[in-house]
């Protein structure tokens, strides 16, 4: 595990979210990659006020529309409270839509136990640690996932009631073949593996290792770690990648993970297209709080990156 400080920024006293500076977080999270806030007394209310001085196109997520917050707009959700680790994945990085730029992640309850730290994987430190060979391959041919859903799921992922409004959604993302199962459906999404960051730089972000078929990774087959049977990923000339190249990556991971042990009102903010997040285990059952948010920049930050990074093209 990488030891190397998070960029944080303490609350004066009496100082609110509100008070911040958006164009210097931005600054900072290009320059980063993420950054903590610590000492701010945030409500719900905050949290979205802050959000949105950022982002303007949030994220529906499909798989915890049970979590989200009656009392906001919508778009805040809680993280499960159940207990297991989760490998660093980019959020949305498996669907055929643009995923969100910028994850907010900010503790409403600090767990009583040990454990039950986010993990947090620099993308870019990732990208250069990976051999030339398979850095290349990914490169070049991105990642396919492969799911099964049921009703529920395809329907919250997609934001769709039936199988001809889900047809009618993806018939414009030839990237993204299906074939319904009954009430199921069959998904094979083509995704690429690496993004540049809003600092400009090349990042390994995608949801590889949150969409493992089993985890037989021998320092964590046994420890509860998320895994879904029906799922497969392969490399994006339809080849599955094999176990030994995916236990190659949870070295990589848990090399340069810095994992972030929470006090109850922190927030981290983490550029999406740069740093992977997951999640480790508490030692025993305890509640561990944390309301998230995920969504894409508002076009003024876009516009102040792309006139000073050339470069960027989003
Ligand atoms: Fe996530």
């Amino acid at each position: 595990m990488s030891s190397a400080p998070i960029i944080q920024i303490t609350a004066d006293k009496g100082q609110r979210l509100a008070d911040l500076d958006t164009g210097s977080t931005i600054q900072r999270l290009r320059q980063a990659g993420l950054i903590l806030l610590r000492g701010f007394n945030i409500k719900l209310a905050d949290f979205e006020e802050f959000t949105s001085r950022l982002c303007d196109r949030f994220h529906d997520v499909g798989t915890r529309q049970s979590l989200v917050n009656p009392d906001g707009d919508g778009y805040t959700s809680e993280v499960h409270r159940k207990n297991f680790n989760l490998f660093a994945h980019s959020e949305g990085a498996y669907l055929p839509r643009p995923p969100p730029e910028l994850c907010f992640f900010n503790c409403v309850q600090s767990p009583h136990n040990k454990g039950g730290e986010t993990m947090l994987v620099d993308g870019v430190e990732f990208l250069q640690r990976l051999p030339a060979s398979l850095r290349e391959r990914f490169d070049q041919q991105g990642i396919i996932y492969q799911a099964i859903w049921d009703e529920q799921r395809w329907q919250s992922e997609f934001s769709v009631d039936s199988q001809q409004e889900l047809h009618t959604h993806l018939i414009d993302h030839p990237q993204c073949e299906y074939r319904f199962v009954g009430s199921e459906v069959q998904i094979r999404s083509h995704a690429v593996a690496t993004r540049t960051s809003l600092g400009g730089s090349p990042a390994f972000a995608n949801g590889l290792l949150a969409h493992l078929p089993q985890i037989s990774h021998p320092r964590w087959q046994d420890l509860n770690v998320y895994s879904k049977p029906s799922n497969r990923v392969f490399f994006g000339d339809g080849k599955e990648i094999p176990q030994n190249v995916v236990n190659q990556l949870i070295d990589i991971q848990d090399e340069i993970a810095l994992n972030h042990s929470w006090i109850t009102n922190d927030l981290l903010v983490l550029d999406n297209t740069r740093f992977m997040h997951g999640r480790l285990m508490t030692e025993g059952e305890c509640e561990r709080v944390i309301r998230s948010r995920f969504g894409r920049l508002r076009q003024e930050h876009r516009n102040s990156i792309t006139s000073t990074s050339p470069s960027i093209s989003r």
